[in-house]
């Protein structure tokens, strides 16, 4: 094992640059690598397999423990990826562990929900899916839901079963986390009106609304369907129609992800990190190396008001590149949040940052 910034015996020159890359639009559609990422990617490591360049993905969607997204990319991608190279939209939820470690609280969206907050540390957490199966006739149409029979099998005899955990039937939710793209909008949000408005137990007199935290507002975002995909701000906003129209108190909540300036703080932190270490077998930390401030950072997105704004918000060291493989598709730049950079697809752009900085 080496410290990175010695490569092949020879000192190397300190990176002073490093890169952001989104996921959906940019790396991914749907499970499918785009626009040359596999190639791409592969160009920021040495022969030996070492990362060269430091990068992260910085990605608003998420459903599953970053160690388990990281594995999973690398299969895709064909490189290996350290869990700390993927930062998802989720990921700030963990800086609430103080306040909610031993309370009780729900986390609904696709992939696993749950699992991911107690792998932050959270000790009552129940999927909104496990929590609302304790509550008879909660949901007054999922006899029709003929998708989820299988699910409403095992979900049935597991709380038949099983007393329900953490005596969620007099125990009151202290928050909900809406972690990743609901599946089940119309269960998902009868279920959180009524947990939200009658102070977190269904069913109740009302109460405080307690809080709710969306790990990303994008209204819309690109998968494999030709045309963009409602997002997670999609979801907010039909939830908060509702709960604004059946409550007299307007919704409260708070939504993490970019375009949020502290987004691209961590991620620069994430960065520098990166930067110290070398990875051949093993990472070991140099000690030495990431006291540069960064020259240049570079953010690769697709979506102007998301990805673009962010960086533009976030200022220096920040460059934006926007691929056209994604939520943008126009020729020219972008009207409102133009990028430093428009390209056709993320091998142009990283191909591109080598050249710049060589
Ligand atoms: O659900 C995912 C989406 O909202 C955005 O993902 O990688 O484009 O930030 P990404
Ligand atoms: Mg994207």
């Amino acid at each position: 094992s080496r410290a990175f910034g010695s490569y092949s015996g020879q000192p190397r020159p300190e990176r002073s640059f490093g890169i952001a890359f989104d996921i959906d639009g940019v790396i991914l559609r749907g499970r499918v690598p785009i626009g040359g990422s596999p190639q791409a990617l592969r160009r920021l490591y040495g022969d030996s397999g070492s990362l060269n360049v430091p990068f992260l993905f910085l990605t608003n969607g998420g459903g599953i423990p970053e160690s388990r997204r990281a594995i999973e990319l690398g299969e895709l991608l064909g490189v290996k990826i350290l869990p700390s190279q993927v930062v998802q939209g989720h990921t700030p939820f963990k800086n609430l562990l103080n306040r909610y470690e031993n309370e009780l609280i729900i986390a609904t969206g696709k992939g696993e929900p749950a699992l991911v907050m107690s792998e932050y540390g959270f000790k009552k957490v129940l999927s909104l899916e496990e929590y609302a199966s304790h509550f008879k006739n909660i949901d007054p149409v999922s006899q029709y839901k003929n998708w989820t029979t299988m699910q409403a099998v095992d979900s049935s005899s597991h709380s038949n079963e099983l007393e329900p955990r953490h005596n969620v039937l007099s125990n009151r939710v202290k928050a909900a986390f809406v972690v990743s793209d609901p599946v089940d909008w119309g269960r998902d949000i009868q279920v959180l009106c009524d947990v939200l408005r009658s102070g977190g137990l269904p069913g109740q007199e009302n109460e405080h609304q307690p809080p709710l935290y969306f790990a990303a507002d994008d209204l819309e975002y690109q998968a494999a369907f030709p045309s963009e995909r409602l997002g997670m701000g999609a979801f907010r906003i039909a939830l908060e129609s509702i709960f604004d129209r059946i409550h007299h108190n307007a919704l409260e909540y708070t939504s993490f992800g970019k375009p949020h300036p502290f987004v691209f703080k961590n991620a620069e932190a994430v960065l520098r990190k990166l930067q110290q270490y070398y990875s051949d077998d093993c990472l070991i930390n140099s000690g030495d190396f990431g006291s540069q401030p960064f020259k240049t950072l570079y953010m690769v997105g697709d979506n102007p008001v998301v990805d673009i704004k962010g960086a533009k918000q976030a200022g220096h060291p920040w460059f934006s590149i926007l691929t056209r493989t994604g939520v943008f598709k126009e020729r020219d730049n972008h009207a409102e949040f133009p990028a430093d950079l428009v390209v056709d697809t993320v091998e142009e752009a990283v191909d591109y940052i080598l050249k710049r900085e060589s």
